[in-house]
């Protein structure tokens, strides 16, 4: 019987030691999947709730925090933690803190939602857990990246993104005070638009783009030289994105069609950038590749309605409001966060459970792709792609029948990726892994 290493992991033996403990991103991924799904319910169940007289400001707004707060940021967390070490070789900062910060942004989160849900109006009590909570990860994230030998790429579009988030939760918290006080803001649309663009392009467009130049291309065993068209990317997000919060909160919003034209060349020089990174790519389309093409239609959509919404092009009308919202939470940052998580839980799970453990020839470990189903990332890709267009159309057109079709869709695509992540977990529940500090120890 031969006793050999394993295959090598697609990470430096620095970067391996340097993984945080499985709970740690493990228990960003798993709360994300569950808002998610969560989002799906209540969106399937109550899409009346968004048209005409039934409008319910404070439960769309409690289910928008459920998707932004609960299902990406969750999962942006839980990714940024993993890959300090991947990309900088640094392990995260102040692991314990960020334990308890997790539980203080997921007991935050119930509170603001279940506060706004039951009709309360001193959801600012909770959103102050949640604004704690973000500051104690936030300072984990600058103490990890300051402590970095070097930082790349990634790590420049996540120090603008984690500065925004910091200017959105700090917004968020004083809206939430101000919101039936009504002393801080004079105009409360601009605060809102300020809020909304620094969360939806600061933060989580910044951090999607940033870390896809790095996962995309490792998934798709693609090498690109010049980086021109990122760059000029990333200048233009942040000059648009700065202007319109600054115009937003203090000028009036005379501009808006000139941040608007930023913000899109600034897409225009993203979609750029990743068109050369799939021309090399040197693998074929699998359901993690097929989400980013998603994403970057998506991401399309949200910026053709943006550019039509600034230029007066559209009403300004709740619902078409709603389609903007949309275009940018399930149709670019979903697909994306999918499509990536797809590879990297399997992978963290494969490298926990087998990645130093001795093997035989006569009885390999399983393949990393053996841990997900490829067939059920399939099925769930075909349920999210319909679920984009059909809830982006349905809000547009006001349209309860075509957005309760989409919402459904949406569901069946939550339910598919919670069964696949589940049973990518029962690995690790098998095992007895998930509290052991791994087998690197
Ligand atoms: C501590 C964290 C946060 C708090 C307390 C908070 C609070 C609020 C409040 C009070 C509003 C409504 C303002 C108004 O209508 O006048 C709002 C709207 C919104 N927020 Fe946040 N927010 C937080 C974080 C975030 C994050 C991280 C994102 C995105 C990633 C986000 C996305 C949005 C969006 C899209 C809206 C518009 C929703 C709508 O019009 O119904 N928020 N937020």
């Amino acid at each position: 019987m031969s006793m050999t290493a394993a295959p090598a992991p697609p990470i430096s033996a620095a970067g391996l030691a340097k993984s945080p403990p499985i709970d740690l991103p493990m228990r960003h991924f798993v709360s994300a999947a569950v808002a998610f799904w969560i989002f799906a319910a209540a969106l399937a169940g109550g899409t009346g709730r968004f048209f005409g007289f039934d409008f319910q400001a404070k439960w769309v707004l409690g289910l928008v925090h459920i998707m932004t707060l609960g299902w990406i940021t969750m999962t942006m967390f839980g990714a940024i933690i993993q890959l300090s070490a991947v990309l900088w070789e640094t392990p995260v900062a102040w692991p314990g803190a960020v334990r308890g910060a997790w539980w203080a942004f997921t007991l935050g989160l119930i509170g603001f939602v279940a506060e706004l849900w039951s009709g309360g109006s001193r959801y600012w009590i909770p959103a102050a857990l949640l604004f704690g909570a973000v500051v104690v990860y936030l300072a984990c994230f600058v103490r990890t990246m300051a402590a970095a030998p070097r930082l790349d790429w990634t790590a420049r579009h996540l120090a603008v993104s984690v500065s925004c988030l910091a200017a959105v939760v700090t917004l968020g918290f004083l809206m939430a005070w101000d919101r039936d006080r009504g002393v801080l803001f004079r105009d409360t649309t601009g605060a809102l638009i300020a809020h909304v663009h620094l969360a939806l392009v600061g933060w989580v467009t910044l951090t999607v783009v940033g870390v896809s130049y790095r996962l995309v291309s490792m998934f798709a065993l693609s090498h690109i030289e010049s980086k021109t068209p990122g760059r000029l990317a990333l200048a233009l997000a942040c000059a648009g994105l700065g202007g319109l919060a600054l115009d937003g909160l203090f000028f009036g919003r005379r501009l808006m069609p000139l941040w608007a034209g930023l913000l899109a060349g600034a897409y225009l020089s993203y979609a750029w950038q990743m068109r050369a990174i799939f021309s090399a790519r040197h693998r074929r389309i699998d359901p993690a590749l097929a989400y980013t093409l998603l994403a970057l239609v998506g991401g399309a959509l949200w910026t053709v309605l943006g550019v039509l919404l600034a230029c007066g092009m559209l009403p300004e009308e709740s619902h078409v409001f709603a389609a903007y919202i949309y275009a940018c939470l399930i149709g670019w940052a979903t697909p994306f966060i999918l499509g990536q998580i797809h590879k990297i839980v399997p992978f963290l799970v494969w490298l926990h459970i087998f990645g130093r453990r001795p093997w035989s020839a006569e009885k390999p470990p399983p393949k990393m792709t053996d841990l997900a189903s490829e067939r059920l990332a399939w099925a769930e890709f075909f349920a999210v792609a319909p679920a984009v267009l059909l809830g982006v159309a349905g809000f547009l057109a006001e349209s309860r029948l075509v957005l309760e079709a989409g919402s459904l869709f949406l569901l069946a695509g939550a339910t598919l990726y919670v069964s696949n992540t589940a049973f990518t977990l029962s690995f690790l529940v098998r095992e007895g892994g998930w509290t052991g500090t791994s087998s690197r120890s």
